[in-house]
């Protein structure tokens, strides 16, 4: 990409610094501020990161406005409907859809990688089991550093791309553990005779006591759910695997605390928490003392599943997600769901309320993944353990891309300190 010889004027104090202003192939222009402090003596403020860049990738493209989600260019919509999961997983890993030899290998490398150390059956028993899976999935996944030493030397791109393919493979049967764990069932292990997202349902919901077959219109949209989460810019989680993974440290212990990092409310447990929401609210005579609820400042309460940071328009997983919800509750013979009734009611009374149009506030991914995920069975608690297991993938990608770029550095924000000034200590006796 040519640079640009496009610059930003900044003049306070009797200074005047000239900014390089780079333009991506998409988006905003950004104005290089890299070496405001150096050359200015000043840092600029930005909490939250609301206007702020802070890499550059190739992987994932949002424009909010639009409502649009690419990834390597290619349309979300268009990979929900004719790609898969793996195929997905392959574009975000190394940039291009793989041929039909190239997908072959790559799904054989991942299903030979899906069984974890036996040895870590062990560590499960460590919690207690009412524990949340994404505490479990936490403590496991950061524990891989310690089982899986031959992929830890980040240096090495023939380990980052073992500890990236294992991370991949292991996620599902690390949360289908966590979630046995759970409910008191014994581990079952996956099968390298069916694809992914089957062996992920297996499982969660096979028994030892009898044979069991994957609904095969349940995997279909598990591996949708899973494409449809998969990666998304610099979003909260991405970020912090990217910091942590800044200083160098393993990748296994990075994922894990992306996994911390999603499991908030505000983020992937939001479709955990937009379940119980519409549960709580129960029939669509009830939606109005929520509206007023979600709308008034004095009151903590806002609708879960609903706004983003990037979106102002449809977030286009949104959409997909609640005609898959249809499908797949009209396909399991499950009509009239209560719960999908009060959400698309929800949907319709918030989307002609000024308060939210004003605000551009529309249904996120989580507003209808949580519909679809409790009619196949699952428990709110296994929600977000399934985003994190999606999402795996992404920032695997945006890790690789991130330790491959020689610029890397160790990521360290300045502060605005308010806090006070120098001053010296005082005995007790004098306080
Ligand atoms: C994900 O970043 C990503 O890409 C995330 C994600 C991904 O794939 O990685 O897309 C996944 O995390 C989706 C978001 C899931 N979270 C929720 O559904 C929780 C509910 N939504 C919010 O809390 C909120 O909308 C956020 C956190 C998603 C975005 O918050 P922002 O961008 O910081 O916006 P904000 O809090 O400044 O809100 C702007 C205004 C505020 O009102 P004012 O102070 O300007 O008067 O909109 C209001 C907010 O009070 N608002 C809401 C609201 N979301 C924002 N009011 C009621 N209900 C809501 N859901």
């Amino acid at each position: 990409m040519a640079e640009s010889t496009k610059t930003a004027t900044l003049s306070f104090e009797g200074k005047t610094l000239d900014l390089p202003i780079r333009t991506p192939t998409a988006g905003p222009d950004v104005i290089d501020i890299s070496k405001l402090y150096a050359q200015g003596g000043v840092f600029t403020h930005d909490p939250g990161y609301t206007s702020t860049s802070s890499c550059e990738s190739k992987i994932t493209f949002i424009d909010g406005d639009k409502g649009e989600l690419l990834h390597r260019g290619y349309p979300i919509d268009q990979l929900a409907e004719k790609s898969h999961y793996l195929e997905v997983c392959y574009l975000l890993l190394y940039g291009e859809l793989p041929t039909a030899d190239e997908l072959e290998d790559f799904e054989s490398r991942v299903t030979n990688h899906t069984m974890v150390h036996e040895q870590m059956h062990n560590f499960f028993r460590g919690f207690r089991r009412d524990a949340h899976p994404m505490a479990t999935m936490v403590g496991v996944v950061g524990a891989m550093s310690a089982f899986y030493h031959d992929s830890t030397d980040i240096s090495d791109p023939w380990q980052r791309e073992v500890a990236s393919i294992r991370m991949i493979a292991k996620l599902p049967t690390i949360a289908a553990m966590a979630y046995k764990y759970s409910i008191g069932q014994p581990f079952v292990y996956p099968r390298n005779d069916i694809d992914y997202a089957a062996n992920f349902l297996r499982m969660c919901f096979a028994v030892p006591a009898e044979d069991y077959e994957v609904d095969p219109i349940m995997a279909r949209a598990m591996d949708r759910i899973f494409t449809l989460h998969a990666d998304h810019e610099q979003n909260a989680s991405t970020s912090t695997v990217r910091l942590a993974s800044s200083s160098g440290a393993n990748p296994f212990a990075c994922i894990a605390a992306g996994i911390a990092c999603l499991w908030g409310p505000a983020h992937g447990g939001a479709n955990q928490a937009c379940l119980e929401m519409l549960r709580e609210i129960g029939t669509p005579d009830r939606i109005p003392e929520f509206i007023t609820r979600a709308k008034d400042k004095d009151d903590p309460f806002r609708l879960m599943g609903f706004g983003h940071r990037v979106y102002k328009n449809f977030d286009p997983r949104a959409k997909v997600m609640k005609q898959s919800a249809d499908e797949v509750l009209d396909l399991m013979g499950i009509h009239d769901n209560p719960t999908l009734q009060v959400a698309k009611e929800l949907e319709r009374i918030a989307l002609e309320d000024e308060y939210f149009v004003d605000k551009k506030l529309y249904p996120n991914v989580d507003f209808y993944s949580g519909i679809i995920l409790d009619a196949m069975g699952f428990p709110t608690s296994m929600f977000t353990p399934i985003f994190a297991v999606s999402r795996t993938v992404g920032w695997v990608s945006q890790w690789k891309e991130m330790i491959s770029d020689p610029t890397m550095k160790i990521g360290r924000p300045r502060q605005l300190y308010t806090g006070h000034t120098r001053r010296d200590y005082v005995d007790v006796e004098n306080r």
